[in-house]
């Protein structure tokens, strides 16, 4: 795109500058047969991907799956919004272990607002528009400098004696899961930094991940994905067998209850210098 209308840089309102003044050259993108025009699978969609450097949209959720796996095969950088959601998917949580696809700067609670005015529905009104919240996030592959800050963190000792939760502070140790060989940590600053175990932490731990200072080695899951799984319960173990399976579980009063879905992780240590022989 050219700088029409000349204030030095090149942005949307010279695209929009551009249509204006080119009403011939507006064309409808053209049907494949198996897609329709303008269809991101379609083929002149394809070839337009091609093209570009970096992918920033908002792609349908609907077919969120199919859209990272068509950007992710083309080998291309991306800036996309994504539902909460799609962290867990089977298509999208492999690259996130695999350092693929992180999560962008904006911060993971209180999601985003997105203009609602065809929606018939809204929460809130800016400066007289209609605004909706939407659980959203950004994915990306682009690196930025928030993920490269490490996480400040309390030991264990001190967690249990200082920890800002009640569900910490006070307790004699944390919990280990009785489905998987992995400690359960209910909050993302409640990660004891001198644990070298396994360690099952909440989603929104994501919005802190430092490649360099942790390892993603999985997620709570009916798979086994993570290789840190011990067990399968059987209706004839428990009538809560099914649920059990899908997560991690902890004995609470008797009896094992299932938590909500959690990344497994661990510290990633530097390796000890080698000595060098004198
Ligand atoms: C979440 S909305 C975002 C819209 C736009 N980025 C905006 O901010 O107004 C997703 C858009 O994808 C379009 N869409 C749905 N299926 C599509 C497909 N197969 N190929 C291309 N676009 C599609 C929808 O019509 C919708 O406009």
């Amino acid at each position: 795109m050219k700088d029409e209308d000349g204030d030095g840089a090149a942005n949307i309102d010279d695209v929009k500058l551009f249509l204006k003044r080119n009403k011939a050259a507006r064309k409808a993108l053209k049907d494949d047969g198996e897609y329709s025009g303008g269809d991101f699978r379609s083929a002149e969609c394809v070839a337009l991907l091609k093209e570009a450097d970096i992918v920033v949209t908002n792609p349908p959720f609907s077919l969120f799956r199919d859209y990272v796996a068509q950007l992710v095969a083309h080998g291309k950088k991306f800036l996309i919004i994504a539902n909460k959601n799609a962290i867990t998917y089977k298509e999208v949580f492999p690259l996130i272990k695999d350092n693929k696809l992180w999560m962008g700067i904006t911060a993971f609670s209180g999601g985003m607002w997105f203009v609602a005015d065809y929606m018939g529905k809204y929460e809130k009104v800016v400066d007289g528009v209609k605004l909706i919240n939407v659980p959203a996030i950004w994915f990306t592959n682009l690196d930025h400098g928030r993920r490269h800050q490490k996480l400040p963190l309390m030991t264990m000792a001190e967690n249990l004696k200082f920890s800002k939760h009640k569900e910490v502070k006070g307790k004699a140790a944390y919990d280990m899961y009785d489905n998987y060989d992995a400690i359960e940590v209910p909050f993302t600053d409640a990660i004891p930094s001198d644990y070298d175990g396994a360690m099952g932490v909440p989603i929104t731990f994501l919005d802190k991940y430092n490649p360099e200072q942790f390892e993603i080695l999985g997620i709570t899951d009916r798979d086994n994905n993570s290789g840190l799984k011990t067990k399968e319960y059987t209706l004839i173990d428990t009538p809560n067998a099914g649920d059990l399976n899908r997560r991690g579980a902890i004995l609470f009063g008797g009896d094992l209850k299932s938590t909500f879905a959690r990344i497994l992780i661990r510290h990633r240590r530097a390796k000890p210098a080698m000595r060098k022989k004198k």
